[in-house]
């Protein structure tokens, strides 16, 4: 799916990639240096591409604008990820190294805010004030998503409830102003709530295949080892389903789990044993069904055309994902 709406997106995306090479100078070569190499290892550009149908959808004249909105998406994503892995100590990014492994934390941390940074400068050189409006409402939303994560670390009793709180603001919010600000780029205010709407309920499917992902994948294909959420403290939702129906013993063998200091591989083998058992990966991939269907029934007024197609294809895709 994702190879057939890039090449239909090709000569844009090159013109995106070349935006983000182009904005990365700075005299201080640390700069550079870390943000291409996590720029470089790939990436499925996912909000990127959003941006470029969203605003094709709804007319697509001003392809300028939307390139750079797509790449201010991108660096705000990037500069998550950069403290993202600081945040959850993670090794791996992208199958590369993760970049606070090679350069250190606080290297990570502050060329993230250098792309964060960048990002708010390009917006006002070139996009409208609505548009700065919707990214400093979703950096907005990403910092309090993070900030509410930590907060419940480690609390087995995270309810379903909270952890749509965590992943609105983490995911979903980003890649709703991915889709909204293609909207408003085009000054289409008929479309624009469709977008919004559509957004936010695929970042929900993004983030749950993620978390799915974390138990489930393949780190070939990911990119990322797996179980590193509860290894970190994060209960997730096909654990918080699993935890619904689990017994008061396997309740309380989850929790010291949980809480255990030196987590081993045979204990994250034991926790996705009480998740298979009680089914929760298929309660979480029904949930990414969902929000994809709904997602898809937002837009169905949207002009039918290849980019309507597009978006609905990649909101089926999100349930069967591998990457
Ligand atoms: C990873 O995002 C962080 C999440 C919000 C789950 P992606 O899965 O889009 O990461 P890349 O850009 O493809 O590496
Ligand atoms: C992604 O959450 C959220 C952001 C990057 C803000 P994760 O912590 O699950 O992302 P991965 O799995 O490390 O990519
Ligand atoms: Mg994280
Ligand atoms: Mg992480
Ligand atoms: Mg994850």
């Amino acid at each position: 799916m994702i190879n057939r709406v890039i090449s239909y997106l090709k000569d844009e995306l090159s013109d995106v990639e070349k935006v983000l090479n182009e904005n990365l100078h700075s005299t201080i070569k640390i700069i550079p240096e870390l943000s291409s190499y996590i720029l470089e290892a790939g990436g499925k550009r996912f909000r990127p591409i959003l941006t470029l149908l969203s605003s094709r959808i709804c007319g697509g004249k001003n392809a300028d604008r939307a390139k750079i909105a797509a790449a201010v998406v991108e660096y705000i994503h990037t500069a998550t990820l950069l403290h993202d892995d600081v945040v959850d100590e993670s090794d791996t990014r992208r199958g590369r190294k993760a970049a606070n492994r090679i350069w250190g934390n606080q290297a990570a941390i502050l060329v993230g805010d250098f792309l964060f940074a960048r990002s708010f400068f390009m917006m006002t050189e070139n996009l409208p004030p609505s548009a700065l409006n919707i990214m400093s409402d979703a950096c907005v939303n990403l910092a309090e998503g993070e900030i509410y994560q930590l907060i419940k670390s480690y609390d087995i009793d995270t309810t379903e409830e909270d952890y749509y709180k965590i992943i609105f603001g983490k995911t979903a919010a980003l890649i709703k102003a991915a889709c909204e600000v293609g909207a408003v780029i085009e000054d289409n205010g008929e479309l624009r709530g469709a977008l919004r709407t559509y957004g936010e309920e695929i970042g929900y499917a993004f983030q749950i295949s993620d978390d799915i992902l974390d138990i489930t994948g393949d780190p070939k294909n990911t990119g990322k080892p797996v179980g590193n959420d509860f290894r970190e403290g994060k209960v997730t939702l096909p654990l918080i389903f699993a935890l619904q129906k689990a017994s008061r013993e396997e309740k309380k063998k989850v929790r010291e789990l949980l809480l255990k200091e030196d987590f081993e591989d045979k204990d994250f083998q034991t926790v996705k044993e009480i998740i298979y058992k009680y089914r929760g990966i298929e309660a979480a991939k029904q949930r990414v069904k969902e929000h994809g269907e709904r997602a898809v029934s937002a837009i169905k007024t949207a002009p039918e055309s290849r980019e309507k197609e597009f978006l609905i294809e990649i909101a089926n895709f999100l349930a069967e994902r591998e990457y």
